[in-house]
């Protein structure tokens, strides 16, 4: 995987639904240096998350925000990482394992399945989901 392909995907992406490869995952989990809005810290202070919170990261890729998600509304609180493709789920598991995390569900789904536990959600992440499209029925 050289730079260019790397271009070409995010370029093939604007047109067409085509979810972040996982051999693009390093490009998820960069916290682009050039643009604040887009670092976990900046979106995560956004959300004004509290202790005991249940949200959802819709999309969550590698876990580059269900991690601090989780650590924000603690051990009373819950965080429910969606994504399509089980290899990102892999990763962001790992992550939230190496961080002793205990509050995170994961669910292997595309947004609009249904699949999404039946409860309440305080907020919601649909972050650099390039290709994500939601139903109305999530
Ligand atoms: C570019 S990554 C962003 C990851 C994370 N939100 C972040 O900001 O770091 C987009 C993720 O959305 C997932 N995705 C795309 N379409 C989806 C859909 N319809 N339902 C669930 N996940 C989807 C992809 O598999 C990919 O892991």
């Amino acid at each position: 995987m050289t730079p260019s392909t790397a271009a070409l995907w995010r370029l093939a992406s604007r047109c067409h639904s085509l979810p972040c490869p996982m051999w693009l995952r390093w490009l998820v989990e960069l916290d682009n240096p050039f643009t604040h809005t887009n670092r976990a810290r900046f979106i995560v202070e956004t959300l004004a998350l509290a202790p005991g919170m249940a949200v959802v990261d819709a999309g969550c890729g590698p876990g580059r925000l269900t991690v601090p998600l989780a650590q924000r509304v603690g051990p009373d609180g819950r965080v429910v990482a969606l994504d399509i493709q089980p290899g990102m789920l892999a990763r962001a598991r790992q992550k939230t394992e190496a961080a002793h995390l205990g509050n995170v569900d994961f669910v292997a789904a595309a947004l609009g399945d249904g699949k999404l536990p039946a409860c309440h959600f305080d907020r919601a992440s649909l972050t650099k989901d390039l290709s994500l499209e939601v139903s109305a029925s999530d």
